[in-house]
């Protein structure tokens, strides 16, 4: 594998935790955290998944970084080069591999809803129709084939289009510029949503638990949507991983990059449930939550019109740092694995293959309504569905296997600088038995209560 001589690197430590705290932050945590939060009955869901933050995602982002950064190649090559050729290890990089496919198909299908909001935004159509009319704006978006798939592809020719400028001129810099304006608009619409009437019902709602709405599917979901959020379990962190140079510890990157994300999802769910509950709205609206109550929170505050075409626009550019994430996976494994010296014919390639199954999403929502798997789940539920509570937490688990078992202490050494201490053994023992554990006992019973209920 000569080229790994050759590769890119992250202009330096803060570039790649830019990065990789993009490719975390995204409509897992606008758009998805706040829905599912609804759907499972809140606080206890919420304390289920900061703890898989924690005790789950926290070691395995640093193992997943780590084989990146010391094979310096690709999802599935690396698992050989830190193994042997031909290891049957490497299965765990292809899965990695074709979930980006399916999740970057209804990512940027649900990018394209968010791009129409911006044109409603801009359009001022939210000042300008009563509430009962901009709760339908989403319904009459999903009962459009063409202009859902007229957005979808939109956003997909973005991300096509970022990586096309590599990695230091085209991901790393809209990182650099993008991250740090969402959270300026964040904490801004957070300060907007403590004046709101529904502020303490909200904080009430994420943070009492009430354990009385816990099944082991909303576990699975929890466990599912830590996995999503911190980008784990497909290689994407892997891939980030290998344009780090080898040497520093990785303890502080990933602390950095697992609590900006948390913030970002708690802050959004604080501001979606403050306007839920002002305007007596039901949480568990499912995926249109945030396309329905925040704009009823632009068209009552001041300035709502630029808010919204701020808001919807970083929430647009949020999604894109997170789906070039997706897509580079892909393009990382092909250009290495086949040498293919031409990057942009195989991101082309690769995005349009993706381009062509997210397609099928946004028709499962109008066209392909009726089709569906176990009896409930549409194309675009199955592909969500399938990834983030199956696909992903069992990528995640075996990253932490190879890590734990496979490496070993030496690993250890390696990402952290030392495999002594407490961190060091905290680190070793989680990959090795706490969160591989956890994983498949919430797998089995999780996928056990899907399958029976459908
Ligand atoms: N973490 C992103 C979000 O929360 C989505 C994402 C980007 C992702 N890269 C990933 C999810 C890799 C799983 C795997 O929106």
């Amino acid at each position: 594998m000569n080229q790994t001589t050759q590769r890119p690197h992250w202009s330096g430590r803060i570039g790649f935790i830019l990065a990789a705290a993009g490719s975390a932050i995204g409509l897992g945590n606008i758009w998805k955290f706040p829905y599912i939060t609804g759907t499972n009955g809140g606080g206890a869901f919420v304390l289920v998944y900061l703890a898989c933050v924690l005790l789950i995602g926290l070691p395995i982002i640093i193992a997943e970084i780590h084989l990146g950064r010391e094979s310096q190649a690709n999802a599935v090559s690396a698992f050989e080069i830190l193994h042997k050729k031909g290891t049957p290890w490497r299965a765990v990089g292809l899965l990695g591999t074709l979930s980006a496919f399916l999740i970057l198909s209804f990512y940027s299908v649900v990018g394209g809803w968010v791009l129409d909001f911006e044109m409603r935004s801009l359009l001022n159509e939210f000042a300008t129709h009563d509430t009962e009319a901009i709760k339908g704006f989403l319904d009459s978006l999903f009962a459009s084939p063409w202009r859902l798939v007229a957005w979808h592809t939109v956003f997909m020719a973005l991300t096509v289009g970022i990586i096309f400028g590599g990695l230091t001129k085209g991901i790393e810099r809209w990182n650099k510029i993008l991250m740090p304006a969402l959270f300026v608009l964040l904490i801004a619409l957070l300060g907007y949503s403590f004046f709101l009437a529904g502020f303490q019902e909200a904080l009430a709602f994420i943070f009492k638990p009430d354990f009385t709405k816990l099944t082991w599917e909303s576990t699975l979901e929890a466990v599912g949507q830590s996995f999503f959020t911190l980008s784990l379990g497909m290689g994407a962190m892997l891939t980030y991983g290998s344009y780090l140079p080898k040497g520093k510890s990785l303890v502080g990157t990933a602390l950095s990059i697992a609590f900006l994300d948390t913030l970002v999802a708690l802050i959004a769910g604080i501001i979606v449930f403050s306007v839920v509950f002002t305007y007596g709205q039901t949480p568990g609206a499912g995926p249109a939550l945030i396309f329905v109550n925040l704009p009823v929170l632009f068209k009552s505050i001041p300035g709502g019109y630029f808010v919204s075409v701020a808001f919807f626009l970083l929430v647009a550019f949020a999604a894109l740092t997170s789906a070039i994430s997706i897509l580079e996976v892909v393009v990382a494994f092909i250009t290495e694995r086949f040498n293919i010296a031409n990057r942009k014919t195989v991101t082309a390639i690769t995005g349009s293959i993706a381009w062509l199954l997210g397609i099928l999403c946004a028709l499962s929502f109008n066209v392909l309504k009726d089709v569906k798997l176990l009896g409930r789940f549409t194309l675009f539920d199955t592909f969500d569905q399938l990834t983030s509570t199956i696909t992903l937490p069992l990528g995640g688990l075996f990253i932490a296997l190879f890590f734990g078992w496979i490496l070993g202490p030496k690993a250890v050494a390696l990402a952290i600088g030392t495999n002594k201490g407490p961190i060091a053994w905290l680190i070793l023992w989680s990959c090795r038995i706490a969160a591989p554990v956890a994983v498949a006992i919430v797998l089995y019973f999780g996928v056990r209560g899907v399958v029976s209920v459908g």
